[in-house]
């Protein structure tokens, strides 16, 4: 595996965790780092090795504090559009990138680093982990896919009440209002984020690897073109050897073996 200046990537069991790790800046996401998310998500999208990727923070403290206000500070607004589409190019590559990605929250997921964490499939958060985007606090608007995905999560409401307080919320909160899924205490927090991955990886990973396709193209379509969309993803499960070796070993009373073809 490649060695990386601000994330460290292990494989085991089918299950790639990637630790974003500027632990100085609780994460904070620069723009190396930035880059570096990108290589990484490229690489396990092309690595049959993996079927699930958990992503997590270094530390006990932080997931991600957000952008780097260090680096982004004496931006002009052309920088700022173009560290802008940056994240958001980095985050579309996490979010449209074929296996299940897991966000294993531990600490503060802030600005960037709720966006980073809402560009993922799941979330769970530790007990300590608290959400805010404080960008209005900052001057700015959250700029990584922040306005859009916080509002298609947790409706506009809740989005527009989050974005214009800059309130930080805790993880109990979060999971009331739909942000996470899971909360856990911070000591098995990778170990249920692992649960989570074995439990998908022993299911047919070309039929999860369909319905994220269908679930995210769905959501940017019409509800008619979005049926039209699942029936055609739902015939193509049909022309794979997974939907014959699950639906015979039911009708056999046996454990299906999934071959992924
Ligand atoms: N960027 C750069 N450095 C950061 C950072 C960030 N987002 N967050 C924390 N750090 C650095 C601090 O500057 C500090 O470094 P120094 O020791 O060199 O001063 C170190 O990390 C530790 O942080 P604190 O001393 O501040 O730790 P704390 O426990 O007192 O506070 C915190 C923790 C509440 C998270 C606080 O660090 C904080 O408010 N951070 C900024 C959070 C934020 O505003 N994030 C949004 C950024 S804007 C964004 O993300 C825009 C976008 O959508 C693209």
């Amino acid at each position: 595996m490649k060695e990386y200046n601000n994330a460290i990537v292990e494989i085991e069991n089918g299950t790639a965790v990637v630790t974003l790790n500027r632990p100085q800046a609780l994460n904070a996401l620069n723009d190396e780092l930035m880059s570096e998310i990108n290589d990484i998500f490229t690489d396990l999208n092309q690595d049959n090795s993996v079927k699930v990727i958990i992503l997590t923070g270094a530390g006990e403290k932080s997931f991600v504090a957000g952008a780097d206000i260090k680096e982004m500070k004496d931006l002009n607004a052309d920088e700022g559009r173009r560290w802008a589409e940056k994240g958001e190019t980095t985050f579309l590559k996490i979010e449209q990138c074929e296996k299940p990605v897991i966000a294993a929250i531990n600490g503060f997921a802030l600005g960037g680093g709720c966006e980073i964490a809402m560009a993922c499939d799941i979330r769970i958060a530790a007990e300590n982990a608290k959400f805010g985007q404080p960008e209005v606090g900052l001057g700015i608007i959250p700029g990584f896919g922040g306005t859009q995905r916080m509002s298609r999560l947790v409706g506009r409401g809740m989005a527009k009440y989050l974005i214009y307080t800059a309130n930080m919320i805790k993880a109990d909160e979060a999971y009331r209002i739909g942000l996470v899924q899971k909360v856990v205490p911070l000591a098995s927090l990778l170990e249920e984020a692992k649960s989570l991955a074995q439990t998908i990886i022993k299911k047919s990973q070309t039929a999860v690897c369909f319905a994220k396709d269908a679930i995210n193209r769905g959501a940017e379509m019409s509800m008619a073109n979005a049926m039209a969309y699942e029936a055609y993803i739902f015939g193509m499960c049909f022309g794979g050897e997974d939907q014959t070796e699950g639906m015979n070993a039911f009708v056999t009373k046996a454990k299906p073996n999934f071959t992924g073809k």
